[in-house]
């Protein structure tokens, strides 16, 4: 056994859950408990529950199973203490108040959070009020700063792939274009990787606004050019031109007006522009259903057992990254809310460009 500056740990999960959250918890517990002899608290419910006093014991018979199983066993929210102001009125304490209470009434000498971009926002907020926090990169978006990979993400891609590849099939058969929407509302990873890897037409994606015109010429083209259906995956946060020129209020009020999901709005667009039948797909939560990959378990294990390591040697106020092939270390603050968005000078946009598929730029 190898020292340890602290003995009882707190766990949470936070934000839109991902496949791997539980691989990582598993992997963090089995490497705290095997080489330095660390207890483990799951706070439930994220943040929440954590106001709320909410937790388990996490024994190490429970582990095992932890490394396949999808979402998260402890349960997640969307809560941001620090938005919170009010005060509760049985106990006169405000949320971020009552997350200090309990880190004291649990005794625990650290706080680990797996969580995306808000998640870990909050967790630097709890570091400054002087908890000892650890964060670790969770999101099938994968949009954190700083970190080539955020466990979820390859999950998400591979589940998204399967489905747009499937839908050729009757795509070809009925010569329809087949709109399918994926989740990104701000970056559009998964967009990107899943139409690159399924032969889509057509991507639309956040960071790119797109003209419609452009889209169906493309598709009148393919057309035209004998190839009798046509594939276009839209990322749910996709904008045209139009929209992109908008201020933030504006663009928010729009959006909130519009009486359908993004991708079923650009299938009538096509359909609309084209002449040609055009059906939309929504693959929403299932991009973060079910079993985590192998390479998304992987990951999260060298994530959790690391965490062991930064938490064993007292360095906390860091989130875990994946940098040139290694876990390292930065400060929380520094992912703190940004978003990593899809460069327009990506490779891989260039890469899908030159080979024939349109952004609709
Ligand atoms: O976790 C991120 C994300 O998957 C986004 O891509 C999506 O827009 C959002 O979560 C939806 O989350 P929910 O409906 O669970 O709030």
């Amino acid at each position: 056994m190898k020292n340890s500056k602290v003995k009882t740990v707190g766990i949470l999960t936070s934000g839109g859950d991902a496949p791997g959250l539980n691989s990582a918890i598993r992997g963090l517990c089995e490497a705290g408990m095997n080489c330095y002899n660390m207890k483990f608290v799951g706070i439930l419910n994220g943040y929440k529950g954590f106001e709320a006093g909410q937790c388990i014991s996490i024994e190490k018979e429970t582990l095992p199973q932890l490394l396949t199983l999808g979402g998260t066993f402890l349960g997640s929210t969307r809560e941001k203490p620090f938005k919170n102001k009010e005060k509760d009125s049985k106990t006169g304490l405000s949320a971020v108040d009552s997350i200090k209470k309990y880190y004291k009434k649990w005794k625990l000498d650290a706080l680990v959070v797996l969580g995306g971009n808000g998640s870990n926002t909050t967790a630097g907020l709890l570091s400054q009020e002087g908890l000892n926090v650890i964060g670790l990169p969770k999101t099938i978006d994968n949009d954190i700063v700083h970190t080539n990979y955020s466990f979820g993400f390859q999950t998400a891609v591979s589940i998204a792939s399967d489905a747009i590849s499937m839908i050729h099939t009757t795509a070809s058969s009925h010569s329809r274009v087949m709109v399918v929407e994926v989740m990104g509302h701000k970056a559009g990873w998964i967009g990107l990787h899943s139409g690159i890897a399924s032969g889509a037409d057509v991507i639309l994606l956040p960071e790119i606004p797109y003209d419609k015109k452009s889209v169906a010429k493309k598709i009148l083209e393919n057309h035209k050019a004998g190839k009798k259906y046509s594939i276009v995956v839209v990322s749910e946060g996709a904008m045209n031109k139009e929209e992109a020129q908008l201020d933030k209020k504006a663009f928010k009020k729009e959006r909130a007006s519009m009486p359908c999901s993004m991708g079923e709005r650009v299938a009538k667009e096509i359909e609309e522009l084209t002449g040609l039948e055009t059906r939309c797909t929504v693959l929403g939560h299932l991009q973060r259903a079910g079993e985590p990959l192998p390479y998304d378990r992987v990951m999260a294990t060298l994530f959790g057992a690391s965490c062991a390591d930064y938490l064993a040697r007292g360095d906390f106020g860091k989130i875990l990254v994946w940098q040139n092939d290694q876990i390292v270390g930065i400060p929380l603050l520094d992912v703190a809310s940004q978003v990593k968005n899809v460069g327009l000078d990506e490779p891989l946009v260039k890469a899908a460009k030159s080979v024939g598929i349109c952004f609709g730029d």
